[in-house]
């Protein structure tokens, strides 16, 4: 149980695993995520669903080393087990025939969740289009299983060294102003990408839906670690989510809470990659 039977470095920082977890698996949907633990020792860490491969009970995540739980779990090899693997949790992201085109925007590690997403969509019969942005090209991912799955895959990069130069929001203005008939938007991805992809999309009244990635603690809506605020209310993403209607989000307050644990995380990170240099921890 919960074994990794596979893992691939995608590029710098950024690495992919499929875990052995078939009754996780079999009862999975599109958008939702699990929160696992690397060991006994070690913090819960939310990770979203990006493929599931139901023949073979395997789970796929992409996991980016950007703190102590992830660089531990980044360090983890082949024929190593997670402690835990909780799940699945949230809500699926709402799936039905849209009458028009549906766009899946996905930034950085936000991109593998997409997959899932355009799979489910493209079932119900949907043209789908989608969006995948990063820095430059060697930080692209999933460029091929989003291009097996997509009706249309669109890449932008910061720098123009692929595809588009620009952001995602650019990719998607472009497409409304061509004139395409846009009527679900997916994003996931770093939450000034997704509050600004809901930003092009509002004048236009196109359904628009996020992702949310705040601090979880339990998953369960009981710590708040999690909470947001969606139209003025709170809602807690581990239950009530992780997608919510991107039009009515607090994305402001979201990055406040995010940011809150900074000097800690960064304090953490920098003890364990020392204790993996002088040996007294995993390296
Ligand atoms: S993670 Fe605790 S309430 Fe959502």
């Amino acid at each position: 149980m919960n074994e990794i039977v596979f893992k691939k470095v995608l590029c710098p920082n950024i690495t992919m695993f499929k875990i052995k977890t078939p009754e996780l698996v079999e009862r999975a949907e599109a958008g939702q995520f699990v929160i696992l633990r690397a060991y006994e020792e070690s913090e819960r860490i939310p990770m979203s669903i990006g493929g599931l491969d139901r023949e073979n009970g395997l789970l796929t995540i992409v996991v980016m080393e950007v703190g102590k739980s992830s660089a531990e779990i980044v360090r983890m090899e082949v024929g190593e087990h997670f402690m835990d693997v909780v799940g699945p949790l949230g809500v699926p992201t709402h799936i039905e025939d849209f009458g028009g085109t549906c766009v899946v925007i996905g930034g950085g590690v936000g991109i593998p969740p997409i997959r899932p997403i355009a799979e489910a969509l493209k079932d119900k019969g949907n043209k789908v289009v989608g969006i995948i942005g990063a820095r430059s090209q060697d930080l692209l991912i999933f460029e091929e299983e989003l291009g097996e799955i997509c009706d249309d895959l669109i890449i932008t990069t910061d720098d123009g060294s692929k595809g588009m130069k620009g952001f995602v929001t650019h990719a998607l203005q472009k497409m409304i102003d061509d004139g395409e008939n846009v009527k679900f938007v997916m994003a996931v991805g770093p939450v000034i990408m997704m509050k600004n992809i809901a930003k092009t999309t509002e004048p236009y009244g196109i359904s628009t839906w996020v992702s949310l990635n705040p601090i979880m603690v339990d998953g369960t809506g009981m710590c708040g670690g999690c909470r947001v605020s969606v139209d003025g209310k709170s809602k807690f993403a581990c239950v009530d989510g992780p997608d919510f209607d991107g039009h009515k989000v607090d994305f402001d307050e979201l990055m406040q809470r995010q940011a809150m644990y900074k000097d800690q995380e960064k304090v953490a990170y920098d003890d364990y990659l020392h204790k993996c240099k002088i040996g007294l921890d995993r390296s």
